[in-house]
């Protein structure tokens, strides 16, 4: 039985011409900043977020985790969503790693005003309060389904962070998928914020690395805070290597991904025992909500069918499309949630 797997975008696996980019790497150790790829692939990927100096690193929770390690000190808040990734799928590491606390506001769909933030944000003169150091958004959001936050609320933010004297990060892991929705360069996102972390092994398709990105002197501690954390890599180009093949050929793409996103959704709004807000689908992740069995049971009846899908927010189930499945894979899919779910 062919499997379609929709879990999410990570599932992909380099493509032919990638492990091609991968076997030609060029490599040295890394450690010494003697990789000509990693070098290469850093340089690339800080142009494109439009920052100084840019990072590799082994994963999108690294490069999070890492960016609040070297903006906070013990004690510190970091504002963000209360669907946030930061909050709910990095193993409560701000607290763990970096002795700081979450301060979650409720968006609608993952995303929130300034509106919200500027009342929670703590008087410096209350000591006895954790300290405000960083705000802290998503794009596209995961656990909101894929949503896109409008540049005017980012910048309203980011006027916010400045008046405050507050740290304003991004967890941009899929902000190649709001950039190709959007129309606007990545970079006419990332300009407002002083950190960008983005993944590579997600809608991408590379399968490792993620890059963060900011001012040298911020890119120089994170370096230093990365292998103290047991992230330095040696001859790591040759995973590098599918980075910077991502970055140069798997971007536009990602349209095609968005387009089967819609098609799954508008057929998952024609079944009676689905709930499903059409306006959240932007990107590539479908959320919606089953109504005559519980989630665990409609993923347990779609793997019988060789469909897989995965949890997403409390109640709901998420679809997400990605480079290996392709529109045929997604009217088969169709088929068979009919008849769970039709
Ligand atoms: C929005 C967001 N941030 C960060 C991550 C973490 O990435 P990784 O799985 O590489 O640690 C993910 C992973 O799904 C994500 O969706």
């Amino acid at each position: 039985m062919q499997v379609i797997d929709l879990r999410s975008d990570t599932v992909t696996k380099p493509s032919e011409a990638m492990r091609k980019a991968m076997f030609d790497a060029e490599v040295g150790d890394d450690i010494y900043k003697e990789d000509p790829t990693v070098n290469k692939l850093e340089e690339y990927a800080a142009n494109l977020l439009g920052k100084e100096a840019a990072l590799f690193v082994p994963s999108g929770t690294m490069g999070n985790q890492l960016c609040l390690n070297v903006l906070t000190q013990p004690h510190d808040e970091v504002i963000c969503d209360i669907d946030s990734h930061i909050f709910h799928y990095e193993s409560g590491s701000p607290a763990a790693l970096s002795g700081i606390q979450i301060y979650p506001v409720i968006g609608k769909n993952g995303i929130f005003d300034a509106e919200q933030v500027e009342p929670v944000i703590r008087p410096t003169s209350a000591y006895y309060m954790a300290r405000t150091k960083v705000i802290e958004i998503e794009n596209t959001h995961n656990r909101a389904g894929g949503t896109i936050w409008s540049v005017d609320k980012i910048e309203a933010l980011s006027n916010l962070a400045k008046k405050y004297n507050l740290h304003f990060h991004l967890d941009g892991a899929r902000i190649w998928n709001a950039s190709v929705a959007s129309g606007l360069t990545v970079s006419d996102y990332t300009k407002y914020f002083g950190t960008v972390s983005c993944c590579l092994s997600k809608g991408l398709g590379a399968p490792i690395g993620s890059i963060i990105a900011g001012s040298k002197e911020f890119i120089t501690e994170a370096y230093r805070k990365r292998k103290a954390w047991g992230g330095g890599m040696r001859q790591v180009g040759v995973i590098a290597a599918a980075g910077l093949y991502a970055l140069k050929n798997n971007i536009e793409r990602l349209t095609d991904d968005h387009e089967n996103a819609h098609v799954l959704a508008k057929s998952l709004n024609e079944f009676e025992n689905v709930d499903i807000d059409l306006e959240s689908v932007q990107t590539n992740i479908v959320s919606f909500k089953p109504l005559n069995k519980s989630p665990e049971q409609i993923i347990a009846e779609c793997k019988e069918n060789g469909l897989l899908i995965g949890a997403g927010n409390v109640g709901y189930l998420r679809a997400v499309t990605h480079m290996d499945v392709n529109t045929d894979n997604i009217n088969s899919a169709v088929e068979i949630f009919k008849k769970i779910l039709g």
